[in-house]
């Protein structure tokens, strides 16, 4: 079933006392509240244990913002699916725009992490989108099927309905300049398109795509409006709760 989510990301963002801090506040500000829609954190790696600890993760899931290639074994600093999914974390962002341009990770590693955190019982977030240079080229909506293909494509129909697009233009990421809601609602609508042309219109339809990109309190509304926009990943705007209440309460 397709559903409306607003998740956040607190990239590199918080030592554990604030992250414990700023979960333990949206806890708070969202008991006894009805919400028209999921919400998710995606918190550092140190910090998931101790959140799905503190949280009633009913209400708030939590998410991780990476998992390792590797099931486990020697790979010195790494963390895997598994042990992602032992800490209570029922989520993990992949294939976000700073891992690929910053770590270099590649259509097929993702596709790898992709499998693993689908093996462990985690949902994938996985984040696609067109860098600038890509949009004033017009090229957009091949960047993105391209990435949808190469990392998705292989899944079998059950895995592919656990997985949560997050369709985030780069250009958009941290710089205020958001994509305008008819922007964001083309972009869905063609990748909506893409997914039932793999898996048929049922599985597409009933597939959740987030927006992200500079989204806030004042473009929340438009954004979500739209009929192929079930909600967004949130960068700087999550990491506070006056911030990102008002975007969980625009649906
Ligand atoms: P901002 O909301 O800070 O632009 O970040 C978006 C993002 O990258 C979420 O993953």
């Amino acid at each position: 079933m397709r559903k409306n989510m607003i998740a956040g990301n607190w990239k590199m963002n918080t030592t554990l006392s604030e992250g414990l801090a700023l979960a333990k506040g949206l806890n708070e500000a969202l008991k006894g509240k009805t919400l028209q829609c999921e919400v998710v954190i995606g918190t550092p790696f140190i910090h998931l244990a101790s959140i799905a600890a503190a949280i009633d993760t009913d209400k708030i899931g939590v998410a991780a913002q990476n998992c390792a290639d590797k099931e486990k074994g020697a790979y010195t600093g790494e963390v895997s699916a598994a042990m992602i999914a032992s800490t209570g974390a029922k989520y993990v962002i992949l294939g976000h725009s700073e891992r690929r341009q910053y770590y270099h990770e590649t259509a097929g590693t993702l596709k790898t992490k992709v499998n693993l955190a689908l093996a462990k019982g985690l949902t994938p977030i996985f984040c696609i989108g067109e860098v600038l240079e890509e949009r004033e080229e017009g090229r957009h909506f091949e960047v993105v099927d391209e990435q949808i293909k190469a990392s998705l494509f292989d899944l079998s129909a059950d895995d592919f309905s656990q997985v949560v697009i997050a369709y985030e233009p780069v250009w958009a990421i941290g710089t205020g300049k958001t994509a305008t809601a008819d922007q964001a609602q083309e972009i869905h609508a063609h990748i909506r398109q893409t997914l039932a042309a793999r898996y048929g219109a049922a599985i597409a339809g009933d597939t959740t795509i987030l927006y992200g990109g500079s989204m806030n309190a004042e473009n929340a509304k438009d954004l979500v409006a739209k009929a192929d926009v079930d909600g967004g990943l949130i960068g700087g705007a999550s990491l506070s709760v006056e911030k990102f209440l008002p975007i969980i309460e625009a649906f």
